[in-house]
């Protein structure tokens, strides 16, 4: 072991000493050092001496040196490639830019500043995969086949293939953390989910949802009802007002829907809330214990809430857009306008 210490040592220095001057030194610097019979493939070859139980520290060593290696070319190649267009275009790089700022997506403005309020309350950011079983998007939450409630959301199923969806909402990664994860889990999952809807100003075949999972022992209504007013709060400022409705999810009991006052027209009513005063933005409930059992989660030990909310719908009231369409259109017009938002 310290021999190959001395040896990856002696390695490193040289690679430090290599004078990279030109193209043809660079080229030659990769020949030497990281060609297929360079010396830090040669060195690798050390490995097989080592004995079992210095392996790893071994393999570290030499990861290491091949970094440094790695490291100082991929150096040199950028030099050289800025070098380069330089040498080989006409633009001018000193010329004044045509004064176009880059801007974020408003659904990236707002997903952000989601994460960033739950963050401060202690939930944890889960993501997972787009394509589902079924398990996972319906049966573990409590939606076994030919349950009724699977009619609404309707489905996209991949190659006809009844077991394989894209998924209609990330609760399906709710499922995936109460699987792997022991309880307390506190956690929001954002995320894209998949509805086969005709498209039009109000609805989209995929949007963007964030839903949030609270497990943990005595965990009650009460908790979930100040952690969404803690969130609206924070996102919509203190004067916003707040109403649950119950509702019905198979997921969740009780379930609730919240609504919060009318952003835009402060309760007066408007066509956005057409004429009511509230505006629906988000489902709720106590996770149904048999939901906590599919995912080996002890319903008499633990009990926890969930929540799940559109992020373009959210974004929508914030910012005032009025067509979901705009979204995903591109057009530069629409998201230059949020250079500079926050
Ligand atoms: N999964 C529900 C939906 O997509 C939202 C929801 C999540 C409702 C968690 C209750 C609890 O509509």
């Amino acid at each position: 072991m310290d021999s190959l210490r001395q040896k990856v040592e002696a390695l490193s220095l040289q690679i430090n000493d290599f004078a990279i001057t030109d193209a043809a030194s660079l080229e030659q610097y990769r020949i030497q050092f990281l060609g297929s019979k360079g010396t830090v493939k040669d060195i690798f070859a050390e490995m097989k001496n080592v004995p079992n139980e210095q392996k790893k520290e071994a393999g570290q060593l030499l990861n290491s040196v091949k970094i440094l290696a790695e490291e100082k070319l991929q150096h040199y190649s950028n030099l050289k490639e800025a070098a380069s267009l330089k040498i080989d275009s006409d633009i001018d790089w000193s010329a004044p830019t045509n004064g176009r700022i880059a801007s974020r997506h408003p659904l990236q403005i707002v997903g952000q500043e989601i994460n960033n309020i739950f963050g401060r309350i202690g939930f944890s950011v889960a993501e997972a995969r787009e394509i589902e079983d079924d398990w996972h998007n319906f049966s573990a939450l409590n939606l076994p086949e030919d349950h009724p409630a699977r009619d609404m959301q309707d489905t996209f199923f991949v190659n006809k293939n009844p077991d394989m969806v894209l998924r209609t909402h990330t609760s399906s990664v709710q499922v995936r953390l109460m699987e792997a994860q022991k309880p307390p889990i506190r956690s929001i999952m954002p995320g894209r989910v998949y509805r086969n809807e005709t498209i039009s100003a109000r609805a989209h075949c995929f949007f963007h949802q964030v839903e949030g999972l609270y497990i943990d022992k005595k965990v009650s209504f009460a908790d979930l009802k100040q952690t969404l007013y803690y969130f609206v709060t924070q996102f919509f400022g203190e004067g916003v007002q707040v109403r649950f409705r119950p509702s019905y999810f198979p997921f969740t009991e009780p379930s609730a829907e919240m609504d919060i006052s009318c952003q835009l027209c402060k309760g007066k009513g408007c066509s956005v809330c057409k004429q009511s005063g509230w505006v629906e933005i988000l489902g709720c409930g106590m996770v149904h214990p048999q939901v906590l059992r599919n995912c080996n989660i002890d319903p008499e030990e633990y009990s926890g809430f969930a929540f799940g909310m559109g992020i373009e719908r959210l974004t929508m009231l914030k910012f005032q857009i009025n067509d979901l369409r705009l979204f995903s259109e591109n057009d530069q017009r629409f998201v230059s306008q949020f250079a500079g938002a926050r």
